[in-house]
């Protein structure tokens, strides 16, 4: 064999597998078609956000008045779009450098191009055939284009992966899907200055997130001017008119851009996967708790399995399978996998929400308001929760969800926790750091066992 372990794909699943098993002394050679870092630090999360700090810090100067700075002409200030794209790619070229140099560093062989299996033990790229005694999959996804909303005209639709190269800002964008996907892009370019509508097919937009932080989030993104249409299934594009139906009309809207943001489909094209055997599900790679797919030596980690498309569950998924390949233990637990959203103020959420939590067992359920929080009232944005919630009979964290300020870095505390165990007593004991946000963290504990000292 040319190598004990073969990596297809140079994503955040696929790069940090290879590193940790080059880390194991295992000769290891990564795959990749495209550019290190995949589509999360190509054309996903690191882009995105590098829009989104922008967009912030436009809306941050405009209240500077507030914050007694003077000499600022509020009407006066724009986004210079080729100046910020030219950020986001020095932003994303740069770490894509440093998973370069760390691949290199650690031994791991970079190849460029397709692979494709020949058979259990062997790919092909380029003409070339390489054999390994492993393989780990970690090809990605893509944006879905559903088939059943049809594109006819002249029709100017995107993915998010247009979106994030922007250098004209749409005087109006029609959204398709109220996820994650959608909500980002909504808030980036309402921020910008678009007219954003959205329509999402369930009864609320995010509809993953607890009721309760969804609809705060959606009144604070209507008052920034978004319009909602849920409950609306759109079934055509055409001639930049968007066709949907809600509550039991067929109705239409126009935009001079379409946004498709109605999920991802797992990347296997070209792989040759099902002629080798492997078992697919609904076009995802199926794998078990080890990352074991069906074929003993082949691995399938991140997107490409369809289980949770979230770059760190990639990561964690990556080593999951190193792990098991080298003998090691080592399960992959979905149940505590946190999920960020990125709009301002921010959203964070891990594990179940209260209508999934109140099915499973008595729960206790505890709220501190940023309103209630000096560090917040400090930093002018007081709006959003803390929501807690804990089983009654043993204390154990079911559930937490961040709505406000700093709230992606601070649910590391309750995934942290809930990793170890904790009790929602155990964090409370912990002693917080004042004046800091993550304050409202034991409070909203201290609620659910009655107790908040902050808040009646
Ligand atoms: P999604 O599955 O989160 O949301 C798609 C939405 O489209 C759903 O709410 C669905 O009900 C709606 N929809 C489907 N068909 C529709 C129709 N015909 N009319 C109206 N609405 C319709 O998918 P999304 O937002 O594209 O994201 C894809 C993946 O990428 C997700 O797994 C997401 O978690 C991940 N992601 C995570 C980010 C983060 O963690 N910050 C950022 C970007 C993506």
């Amino acid at each position: 064999m040319d190598y004990d372990i073969t990596v297809i794909g140079a994503g955040p699943g696929g790069y940090v597998a290879a590193i940790a098993a080059a880390q194991r002394q295992k000769r290891v050679c990564i795959i990749e078609r495209g550019k290190e870092g995949g589509v999360c630090l190509n054309e996903g999360c690191i882009p995105t956000k590098t829009l989104i700090k922008t967009v912030n810090l436009y809306d941050e100067l405009k209240k500077a008045d507030d914050f007694g700075i003077k000499g600022i002409d509020t009407s006066n200030i724009s986004i210079d779009l080729s100046k910020l794209q030219a950020r986001k790619e020095s932003v994303v070229s740069r770490l894509r450098g440093g998973v370069s140099g760390l691949l290199k560093g650690n031994g791991v062989t970079i190849i460029n191009g397709s692979a494709a299996f020949k058979d259990r033990n062997t790919v092909i790229v380029d003409e070339k055939e390489i054999t390994s005694e492993y393989f780990i999959i970690a090809t990605g996804s893509s944006a879905y284009m559903p088939p059943f909303i049809a594109v006819d005209g002249d029709s100017n639709v995107i993915t998010s992966r247009e979106a994030l190269d922007i250098l004209q800002i749409p005087k109006a964008i029609g959204i398709i899907g109220g996820g994650v996907i959608g909500i980002e892009f909504a808030y980036i370019f309402s921020k910008l200055g678009a007219e954003v509508f959205v329509f999402e097919m369930m009864d609320q937009i995010l509809p993953m997130l607890d009721k309760e932080v969804s609809e705060m989030a959606k009144k604070r993104l209507e008052q920034a001017g978004i319009e909602f249409f849920c409950g609306a299934k759109v079934t055509a594009i055409k001639d930049n008119h968007i066709f949907f139906e809600h509550e039991g009309n067929s109705l239409n809207k126009s935009a001079d851009c379409v946004l498709m943001a109605v999920g991802r489909t797992p990347d296997t094209d070209g792989l040759n996967a099902e002629a080798i055997g492997l078992e697919l599900n609904n076009g995802a790679i199926k794998t078990s708790e080890t990352m074991q797919t069906n074929i003993q030596n082949i691995y399938a980690v991140g997107d490409v399995n369809g289980v949770s498309m979230l770059a760190h569950t990639a990561s964690h998924e990556g080593i999951i399978a190193v792990k098991n390949i080298c003998g090691q233990a080592g399960v992959m637990d979905y149940s505590r996998v946190p999920s960020c959203i990125y709009i301002e103020p921010e959203i964070a959420c891990i594990g179940l929400t209260e209508e999934q939590a109140s099915k499973t067992c008595d729960i206790k359920v505890g709220r501190f308001p940023l309103a209630g929080n000096g560090k917040a009232l400090v930093e002018g944005e007081t709006e959003g929760l803390a929501k807690v919630i804990l089983d009654s009979s043993t204390g154990e964290i079911l559930g937490a969800h961040l709505y406000g300020i700093r709230a992606t870095d601070m649910i590391s505390e309750i995934s942290t926790a809930m990793a170890a165990e904790a009790t929602g007593d155990e964090i409370i004991n912990a002693i917080h750091p004042h004046p800091t946000v993550s304050e409202i963290i034991p409070e909203a504990f201290m609620d659910a066992l009655g107790r908040a000292i902050h808040w009646m």
